[in-house]
């Protein structure tokens, strides 16, 4: 079987690059741009570091900034109407994860009509769309690399998972300095996020030499530099470290897959409002020593390359470092466990066989080492909510 590689046409990198936009449109004959974003973006003045450029050659943006944390149907159908009439002739994703993914989810809906659920996976989202140039401040989804969107069904109560090269950026701007404002917080969650997507790909079932070579190298940055961008918010090296590690993470799931991590996260995020990074990081520990000894050799050289484990240790041994390391890395960062989240036990166990099915729908937990039946991923769910007992 062949091995498909998809990614942006142009990745720059590097501290100020948002400068080069106009650079970036010209090369692509592009000039009638919407960009979408947050209102932090707006009310901080770090969008001005992409509207500055773009102003002073001439080229005239409109702004789409109702973007909201964990996009949902509601607000792309908002997006899609603000799109209508105007001749733009591409999308800037300027933000986190969330305004580059409704930018993304924007374009499938404006090209192919319907509703956002129409494209939910394992439908193909392959339709020509307007082109998308994504800008991240956080390090982060790896989103402006990957051929996915996550949009909330708000009916539903389902965050669903929409693939397809639509979703693909045409281009990236990947400019570490926009991160460093980024809080504590959010840095330790995108982090994890970061890591979780290289873990995931280098573990999958759909792991290639390509997005290997991408997920251990990510797995290699994000651990060295991790704690420190989240104790030091302006530390250059960390910050750039980060974001080259969070980029190649997602050419890593892209090429790969996401796994039961994620499949598990996405219903605790449309659940209970949880960020995407932190759901992550609840279920980490948890997943990896349930597939542990069903890819032992890959998770043993991830907890070397990450740094958990050394060269001395054995496969055996590095795995068992591996999941430790996790819950320490939890531990420093301060991950809440859900109930200190604020989720009410009644309503988790409420929950329990709605996300599960949710979950196993998604395909996600398919990719994992160790594939689930539904009492598996319930029983993941109980054990998660109750290792935080001790800690709460
Ligand atoms: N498409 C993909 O491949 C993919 C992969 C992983 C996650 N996701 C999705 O991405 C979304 C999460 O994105 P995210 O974690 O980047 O968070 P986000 O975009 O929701 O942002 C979180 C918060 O951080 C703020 N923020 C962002 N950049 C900042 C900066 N530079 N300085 C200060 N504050 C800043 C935002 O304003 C917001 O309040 C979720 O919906 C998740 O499902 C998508
Ligand atoms: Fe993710």
């Amino acid at each position: 079987m062949s091995i498909s590689i998809v990614s942006p046409r142009v990745l720059r990198l590097g501290g100020g690059c948002v400068a080069e936009i106009v650079d970036l449109l010209r090369q692509f004959g592009l000039s009638r741009p919407l960009v979408v974003t947050d209102p932090f973006m707006v009310s901080s003045g770090l969008l001005r570091r992409c509207l500055d450029p773009l102003e002073a050659a001439g080229i005239h943006a409109a702004v789409f900034s109702d973007t909201i944390p964990e996009p949902t149907d509601e607000v792309v159908e908002r997006g899609v109407a603000r799109l209508a009439g105007q001749g733009f002739d591409c999308l800037i994703g300027f933000g986190g994860g969330s305004p580059i993914d409704t930018a993304k989810a924007m374009a499938i809906l404006a090209a192919g009509g319907g509703r956002m659920r129409d494209y939910k996976v394992p439908v193909q989202a392959d339709l020509p769309a307007l082109p998308i140039i994504a800008v991240p401040t956080t390090a982060g989804t790896g989103t402006e690399a990957t051929r996915f969107t996550v949009i909330t069904d708000t009916e539903r109560g389902e965050k669903m998972l929409i693939a397809g090269l639509a979703a693909l950026p045409l281009a990236a701007l990947v400019d570490f300095e926009l991160t460093y404002s980024v809080p504590a917080r959010t840095t330790a969650d995108t982090g994890i996020d970061s890591l979780t997507h290289a873990l995931e790909a280098y573990v999958s079932r759909r792991a290639n030499p390509y997005s290997d070579a991408q997920a251990l190298a990510a797995m290699r940055l994000i651990g060295t530099h991790l704690r420190t961008a989240y104790a030091e918010p302006r530390n250059a090296a960390a910050r750039e470290a980060m974001m080259l590690g969070a980029t190649q993470a997602g050419i890593a799931f892209c090429n790969s897959s996401v796994a039961l991590v994620h499949g598990m996260s996405r219903p605790i995020g449309a659940h209970f409002h949880v960020p995407h990074g932190l759901s992550n990081a609840m279920l980490l520990p948890a997943v990896t020593r349930y597939g542990l000894a069903e890819a032992l050799p890959r998770y043993a050289t991830a907890a070397r390359v990450i740094g958990f484990a050394g060269a001395g240790d054995d496969d055996e041994a590095a795995g068992e470092k591996l999941v430790r390391g996790l819950e320490a890395l939890n531990r420093d960062l301060g991950v809440p466990t859900p109930a200190a989240f604020g989720i009410a036990p009644a309503d988790w166990d409420a929950r329990m066989s709605l996300m599960a099915d949710q979950a196993l729908a998604s395909g996600s937990p398919a990719n994992n080492p160790r594939v689930p039946v539904k009492d598996e991923i319930m029983t993941l769910y109980r054990e998660v909510w109750n290792s935080g007992r001790n800690r709460d």
